[in-house]
């Protein structure tokens, strides 16, 4: 199979079109069987549950090409997971999560062509989604659904790649505390755009959202977890229910303990401990481990001891142990990587 001619080493992150993408319905109270399509548009009416009330959600993995040729993503079963706690939050139908599997595989074998190869520093992001395609008018569920996985190939969702962040804390919410931070509805990402284009205007990189309730304690950006690392090596990562559970976050804390023999916690981080912390990174399917140098709370700065040229040792050995286990280098624990092709 011949690849695409794509200047991998070069991409950003942003979406070009591909070849091919799975479709799945939902009328009548059942998915149908689905089929690989050419078709990239979607043609629904004016009135439906997505155009409306936002009735949309959403996941995102990654193909990866090996060491050995081989072609692999990561951990599927978590996303499919995700997605069914996104539709039963959204009231939307669930896509079964071993159908959601086999989708995602065979949307990646349709589209090989464009899966970046090894080594090139770019990887084939999958975004399965999810939407509200039957009319309502009055405010309530729609009755029918399509599901969708499109491929796209990107490279680091930072430009700069490994160059430290700056983030400053934001002024604007995200999450409420019982509303849907915790799952991966397009509306919360809607909520966070103002806030990013206004960090971005301001010149810094990202939002550091904090709880909505008090405003004390750190929860995560527009689309990564925190990762902190003390200054004597401990891993930390914040915990609340308004947050989105992160894979890559998850699978980073197996990682510290069980790969590098470092102590973990997940716990409530204040604002005030951040100018404690060694080390700071985003985490995420895009941001992979983005390391942040500092912190802009209001005018007064936190600058990370790792400094605003390179990542913490802490958090380049977290990211070559995981991308190590993602591009077949190092053996991952039992099912994390799920062989494609
Ligand atoms: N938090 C938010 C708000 C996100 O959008 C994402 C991206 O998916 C993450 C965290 C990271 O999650 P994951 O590691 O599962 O990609
Ligand atoms: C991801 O990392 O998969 C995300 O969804 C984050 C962002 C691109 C929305």
């Amino acid at each position: 199979m011949e690849k695409k001619n794509i200047d991998w080493g070069n991409l950003g992150f942003a979406y070009m079109q591909t070849d091919k993408r799975f479709v799945s319905n939902y009328k009548d109270g059942a998915w149908d069987d689905g089929a690989i399509i050419s078709d990239a548009t979607v043609s629904i009416t004016e009135c439906a549950g997505v155009f409306q009330y936002a009735q949309t959600c959403f996941e995102g993995l990654k193909a990866y090409t090996t060491e050995d040729g081989s072609i692999v993503c990561f951990r599927p079963d978590l996303n499919a997971e995700r997605m069914k706690q996104s539709a039963e939050r959204l009231e939307m139908p669930v896509f079964p999560k071993d159908r959601f599997i086999k989708a995602v595989i065979d949307t990646v074998k349709a589209n090989e062509a464009w899966v970046p190869p090894y080594g090139s520093g770019a990887t084939l992001y999958i975004r399965p989604n999810m939407n509200a395609t039957g009319a309502v008018i009055g405010v309530k569920p729609a009755d029918e659904y399509q599901f969708r996985i499109f491929v796209t190939p990107v490279g680091p969702y930072f430009k700069g790649g490994v160059k430290p962040l700056t983030l400053r804390i934001c002024d604007f919410d995200r999450a409420a505390p019982h509303g849907t931070g915790h799952i991966k509805a397009g509306l919360n990402y809607a909520m966070s755009l103002h806030a990013i284009v206004d960090a971005h205007k301001a010149g810094f990189d990202e939002n550091m959202f904090l709880d909505s309730a008090t405003r004390t304690k750190v929860e995560e950006t527009g689309g990564a977890n925190f990762l902190f690392v003390t200054k004597d090596n401990k891993v930390v990562t914040p915990k609340s229910n308004s947050i989105l559970p992160s894979i890559t976050r998850r699978s980073l804390m197996v990682v510290a303990k069980d790969y590098l023999g470092l102590e973990v916690e997940e716990r409530e981080i204040y604002k005030e401990e951040l100018a404690d912390f060694a080390e700071c990174g985003l985490c995420g399917t895009a941001a992979v481990i983005s390391p942040v140098g500092k912190i802009n709370d209001h005018g007064k700065e936190i600058c990370f001891p790792s400094g605003m040229t390179s990542m913490g040792p802490v958090t380049k050995k977290l990211y070559d142990t995981l991308t190590g286990i993602q591009m077949g280098r190092i053996k991952g624990p039992e099912g994390w990587v799920v062989k494609i092709s």
